[in-house]
């Protein structure tokens, strides 16, 4: 069976863009005819910024909880934290020799997060994406599904299998496909349709989080910039126009609906209607989560005990595949 591998990091909470780009698709994945791996990777959390041990403890916690409270089910997906495999920093020191330096610092995310003063960023920053297709080529998973934002990142974990494969004379890694699908593969910023929502925004007004609850969601969404304009009734009238395509394509990944659906409804309406339609839609679809959420973070407990149980099936499928790397680059054992 095709098995699908993805991750979400512990650094902050989890925001629309988290829900719609990536955890919603692994719900619906998880009810398809794969095999479903979602991580909490917590070591890529500590590439740019180290944590509180207890504030990354909390986060990674939390994560969990959303997973589950979002609708994975531990019974069918296998739900554990990186850390705990160790197999994925061990293939990731493979790949860290397969790598070539000048493909990690091609990487927009390299360049964003490191910023001008580079000498100051962690080797860890700089070698992030040779983790991350190790987490994906130690399950040799064939599917990922993720937000648009991680499209460069697995083109490279396709060049490292594919150099590997090379370099070694053997079919071994899979070239892996990346799933980006939806409406929704990248929300954008509430107050600014140019940005991409993000935890790490300074301004808590630009995103909604999975915990707020109805009446942060609603006041978000009535404050969300818009353009003075009624909605088209086609999606070419969305052209040029990024926050009302924003609020649209959010709309139609909470509804289930195509962007088209969407506009057939509320095409010719002003944004003072159409942003109560919306934020209706969204409580209704949020608000259970963050309720859930706060409920599995009264029992700690519970989710480490998914997280170990998670991890000790992880470990199943990734012990051989480490293995036979090592026999085909040559390590004893
Ligand atoms: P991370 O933690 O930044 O984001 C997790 C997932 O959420 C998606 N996402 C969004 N989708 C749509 N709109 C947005 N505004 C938005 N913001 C975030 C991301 O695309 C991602 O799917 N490097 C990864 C984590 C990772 C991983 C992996 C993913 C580590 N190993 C192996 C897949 C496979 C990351 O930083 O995601």
């Amino acid at each position: 069976t095709p098995r699908i591998f993805s991750g979400i990091q512990p650094s902050g909470g989890l925001t629309l863009g988290n829900y719609l780009g990536a955890i919603k698709r692994f719900v619906e994945k998880q009810d398809e005819e794969f095999e479903t791996i979602y991580c909490i990777v917590d070591l890529h959390a500590i590439t740019a910024t180290l944590f509180e041990p207890d504030v990354l403890r909390r986060q990674t916690r939390e994560l969990t909880a959303g997973y589950i409270a979002s609708g994975l089910d531990p019974a069918k997906s296998i739900l554990f934290n990186q850390s705990q495999v160790a197999e994925h920093t061990q293939l990731a020191w493979i790949f860290n020799c397969i790598a070539r330096m000048g493909w990690m610092q091609r990487m927009t995310q390299w360049k964003d997060k490191a910023g001008k003063n580079t000498q100051n960023a962690s080797l860890g920053l700089l070698a992030y994406p040779a983790l991350m297709a190790a987490d994906i080529m130690v399950y040799h998973a064939t599917h990922v599904p993720v937000g648009e934002d991680q499209k460069q990142h697995l083109e490279l974990a396709r060049d490292i299998a594919t150099k590997f494969n090379h370099d070694y004379g053997v079919e071994f890694f899979p070239i892996t496909e990346p799933v980006i699908e939806g409406a929704a593969t990248r929300v954008m910023s509430l107050r600014d349709g140019s940005k991409k929502m993000s935890k790490s925004d300074p301004s808590d007004a630009s995103r909604i989080n999975l915990t707020d609850d109805a009446d942060a969601i609603a006041q978000k969404i009535r404050k969300a910039k818009t353009d003075p304009d009624a909605l088209p009734s086609e999606a070419e009238g969305l052209e040029g126009r990024p926050e009302a395509r924003n609020l649209v394509n959010i709309y139609a990944a909470l509804a289930d609906q195509s962007v088209e659906a969407v506009l057939r409804d509320v095409g010719g309406k002003p944004f003072s209607e159409f942003k109560p339609i919306l934020s209706e839609l969204a409580v209704e679809k949020l608000a259970p989560i963050s309720t859930e959420m706060a409920r599995l973070m009264q029992q700690p407990d519970e989710i480490d005990a998914i997280l170990s149980k998670g991890s000790e099936r992880a470990r199943t499928i990734a012990a051989p595949i480490l293995k036979q790397t090592y026999e085909i680059v040559g390590m004893v054992s």
